[in-house]
């Protein structure tokens, strides 16, 4: 939920920054903006002032804007580019901001909660505001500092004293050509240590192309970026440090690889992605390991309830992840959307374990969530994909998903390494508490090592699955049908669609079709039914039996069964198979033929499938 970059150093920052903000933009795309300190005949005290370019729309029109009317050379610069939150996306609410003399230039992701009281104030002083965003009284709030005489350091200090909410702030000053300041508050920051240069951004994607040694900040901290190095301070400018690591992934996990969108490279990704999240897991002696669990085995077996929470997609891997865990330890699980968590005021004791799943470790409403729970008394572990993030940095476990970064604006690898994370905090759990054999788990821990051959194996039926996702280009509707885990499953193809087709999907628990929706179904409605294997609990049985219910009533049924299953054959006007894998690792192949076809979908179509309308890939806003 809005990009944002920063560079000072030897070479031209402009190029550095645009570069930075293209692999930014999925976090925001109705604008874009870059602040570049350069000399001028209007310079402040060293003869330097800070030249503005901003566009509404994406990062094309900026970098059309620039091509027209080129700025001039500088190597201090900052660059932003927008989720809009407060005001329309337009050029005016574009960011960077600036106050009245324009000296000081500032770019922002969050919201200041604040905000009004501070703009009256400003106004009452005579300030003269120009965009409806909350963002722009912090270029005016810096501003006053600094023609006061406080240096942008200094300056960034005393202004995030007096604001309320979440922000990252990045921040220019025309009088001060090599210095870049940046403070964060419940938003992400990382900064980019090179050789005679920093960089600053949402997350490392920004800077990896230059170094891939990096330094998270922490909670309520300014960093102030310099040639020489960079220095970190508290808000109260007491000397801080943040906390250094290596990225452990190259540029070309960045870019697209010869295919037409992240989203389609990143399913494609999806064999690896499993593999990768299963690497080292088990002790050369066969024993699961979670290496970087933070929890001790007797804190573990005093759990007594889990709670998982998670948005979007990452609260179907959460919902997967109950019936694994129940299965599997007998531990009661409840799964729980994020923003409404804490505030039903749940029952949390020191033995309830919160899990938060989130792919970006930085939703906001998740991150709220484990702050709550923790407050509570209880233990939360994350899993979660993005190192340097910060609800692995506030949780008292984490268990990394090892995706890779996923840049789409809609998961895909994120979500099945999520999958796989849940199974194995299931088989920990299991192991831990001696709910199952150790041969057991040894057992699903080779059917989970299999899986990435499977999903290879649905991955080359990927042309069959576009050539039916074109043939409902003119669909209205599209409804997704399953049982036990394959239920999410049927809501993330449900999500799917909407995200990426903007075409209107339900997805629903088969069993529940008959106590109304099926009143939904009309001729010719397509219906994608998710087959469980069969053999357990009758699941299938009752699967066929909703299968027959909406084709009686004229659907065009989809059905995805397993290779060998004969009796789905009549029921279906189209029949995809899958590999056979158990019913609760069935989510993971299950999924991979949806992405497929709403990725397809929405190409023929003609929308924009890694940066769909009006979503951003990480929400950091409440
Ligand atoms: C946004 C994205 C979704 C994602 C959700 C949760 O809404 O558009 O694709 O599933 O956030 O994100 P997280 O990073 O917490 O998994």
């Amino acid at each position: 939920m809005c990009g944002i970059v920063g560079y000072v150093g030897p070479r031209q920052a402009q190029g550095i920054v645009v570069e930075g903000l293209r692999r930014m933009e999925y976090r925001g795309y109705d604008s874009a903006g870059v602040a570049l300190v350069v000399s001028g005949p209007e310079g402040h005290d060293g003869g330097t002032t800070v030249a503005t370019a901003k566009k509404a729309g994406k990062l094309a029109n900026l970098e059309k804007l620039i091509a027209d009317e080129p700025m001039p050379a500088a190597t201090t610069g900052i660059g932003h580019t927008r989720w809009a939150t407060h005001g329309a996306p337009n050029d005016r609410n574009a960011h960077p901001h600036r106050g009245d003399t324009g000296r000081v230039a500032v770019v922002h992701n969050g919201i200041i909660e604040n905000f009004v009281e501070l703009r009256d104030e400003l106004e009452r002083q005579g300030h003269v505001l120009l965009s409806e965003t909350d963002s722009e009284i912090v270029a005016h709030l810096l501003e006053v500092e600094v023609l006061g005489g406080a240096d942008l350091t200094t300056a960034m200090q005393r202004v995030c004293c007096r604001l309320e909410g979440a922000f990252t702030l990045v921040a220019v000053d025309g009088g001060d050509p090599d210095r870049v300041v940046a403070a964060r508050r419940n938003s992400p920051l990382v900064v980019g240590i090179g050789e005679g240069e920093s960089f600053l951004g949402s997350d490392v994607a920004a800077f990896i192309e230059h170094t891939r040694e990096a330094l998270e900040l922490g909670q309520d901290q300014v960093v102030t970026l310099t040639r020489d190095g960079v220095d970190v301070t508290t808000f109260a400018g007491e000397p801080a440090q943040g906390r250094r690591f290596s990225v452990d992934w190259d540029l070309s996990a960045a870019e697209k690889d010869g295919h037409d969108w992240f989203m389609r490279k990143e399913i494609f990704e999806q064999p690896r992605a499993v593999a990768d999240a299963l690497l080292g897991r088990r002790s050369p002696a066969g024993q699961l390991q979670l290496d970087e669990m933070r929890l001790d085995d007797d804190e573990l077996r005093e759990i007594d309830k889990i709670i998982v929470i998670a948005c979007g997609t990452s609260f179907y891997a959460g919902m997967v992840a109950k019936y694994a865990i129940e299965h599997w330890t007998r531990t009661p699980v409840e799964v729980e959307l994020a923003s409404e968590f804490r505030y039903r005021d749940p029952i949390l004791t020191h033995d309830t374990l919160v899990v938060a799943i989130s792919q970006s470790g930085e939703t906001a409403d998740t991150l709220q969530a484990i702050r709550h729970a923790r407050t509570q008394g209880s233990k939360v572990l994350a899993i979660c994909n993005t190192n340097g993030s910060t609800i692995p940095r506030e949780s008292d476990a984490v268990i990394y998903t090892h995706a890779g970064p996923e840049i789409g604006v809609a998961s895909t690898k994120g979500f099945l390494t999520q999958l796989v994370a849940c199974y194995l905090l299931a088989l920990y759990i299991a192991q831990v508490k001696g709910t199952r054999y150790g041969d057991e788990i040894d057992q699903i821990m080779r059917q989970l090592e299999e899986i990435p051959a499977h999903i290879d194996t649905v991955l080359a039926g990927a042309e069959e699955i576009y050539t039916l996702a074109r043939e409902h280009v003119g669909a209205r509707s599209v409804l997704f049908l399953g049982r036990h885990a394959g239920f999410p499953v049927a809501l993330e193809g449900a999500l799917k669609l909407k995200e990426l087709a903007y075409l209107h999907a339900e997805g629903f628990a088969a069993g529940e079709l008959k106590h109304g929706p099926i009143a939904l179904i009309e001729e010719g409605l397509p219906v994608l039914c998710v087959v469980p294997p069969r053999g357990r609990d009758q699941l299938h049985e009752k699967m066929l039996s909703g299968i027959q219910e909406v084709r009686a009533r004229g659907a065009r049924t989809i059905c995805l069964a397993e290779a060998g299953d004969d009796k789905i054959a009549p029921y279906a006007d189209v029949l995809i198979r899958l590999p056979r894998v158990p019913v609760l690792l069935q989510p993971l192949v299950a999924v991979v033929p949806l992405q497929l076809f709403a990725c397809e979908l929405a190409t023929a179509l003609g929308h924009d499938v890694d940066q769909p309308r009006n979503l951003a890939k990480s929400v950091t806003v409440e």
